[in-house]
């Protein structure tokens, strides 16, 4: 079967932000005076090869959503966890359609170019493919009393980003297959899913700016950076 080379991408937005705390939840939390989800956005429509892009957003939040991304942005109602938002997501995609890229509403300042790298390994021939940074700090794997038990070497290890892309066929396959997972097996990421299919994912250099608003210093950070553009 030929591949499309339609892409869509798919925002995960439906989170309440736990760890940033505040009343609202977090795709809605301002920065610069817009919210996260509309610079997250941003950076998905400002890339050359993004065509469709669906938002899976707090139920409660629907219209909210859809008025803050207009017209051109489909949104959807999110689930319990992020693995069901993306799923919640998958299952209105065009149907011509052929790479997914997935990402987190919480990276607003992800550059349109990492969007179109990430795009373009897969129309290449990827199956998979997640941008990575190294890991600056020294990772231990400690027991659970908080005794190190051993020191993990660092230059074989990266911290993953988002937007990660896939062929269609592949994330479709991968999201058929969660359904059969034991809840045991501690999934963090798209990729993970995809790796559990014994998929060859491939890494491209990620970007600084696409780090994770998780907690309130990250907010601090984006403002700091975003003033100095
Ligand atoms: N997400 C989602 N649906 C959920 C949970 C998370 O769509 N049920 C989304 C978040 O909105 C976010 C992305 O997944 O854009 C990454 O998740 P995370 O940074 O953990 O956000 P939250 O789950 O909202 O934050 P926290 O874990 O601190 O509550
Ligand atoms: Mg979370």
């Amino acid at each position: 079967m030929h591949m499309s080379d339609r892409v869509a991408a798919v925002v995960p937005a439906a989170g309440r932000g736990e760890r940033l705390g505040g009343s609202v939840p977090k795709a809605l939390r301002s920065l610069a005076g817009r919210s996260l989800v509309q610079h997250a956005v941003e950076s998905l429509t400002s890339a050359a090869l993004v065509d469709q892009v669906v938002v899976a957003a707090p139920t409660a939040e629907l219209d909210a959503f859809a008025a803050l991304l207009g017209p051109g942005v489909q949104v959807i109602a999110g689930g319990a966890e992020r693995i069901d938002s993306v799923r919640a997501a998958l299952a209105v995609l065009d149907e011509t359609v052929g790479v997914v890229l997935v990402h987190d509403a919480a990276r607003p300042l992800t550059p349109p170019a990492l969007v179109d790298t990430v795009a373009s390994a897969v129309l290449a021939g990827a199956p998979a493919v997640i941008p990575v940074l190294a890991v600056n700090d020294t990772i231990k794997q400690i027991d659970d009393t908080g005794r190190v038990v051993r020191t993990v070497p660092r230059d074989v290890l990266r911290a993953v980003q988002t937007p990660q892309g896939f062929r269609r066929d592949v994330l479709d396959d991968a999201y058929r297959l969660s359904a059969t997972l034991p809840p045991e097996v501690a999934i963090t990421d798209d990729a993970g899913l995809v790796e559990a299919l014994g998929v060859v994912v491939m890494t491209v250099p990620g970007a600084q700016e696409a780090f994770k608003v998780t907690r309130p210093a990250d907010l601090v950070l984006a403002e700091a950076l975003l003033a100095h553009r």
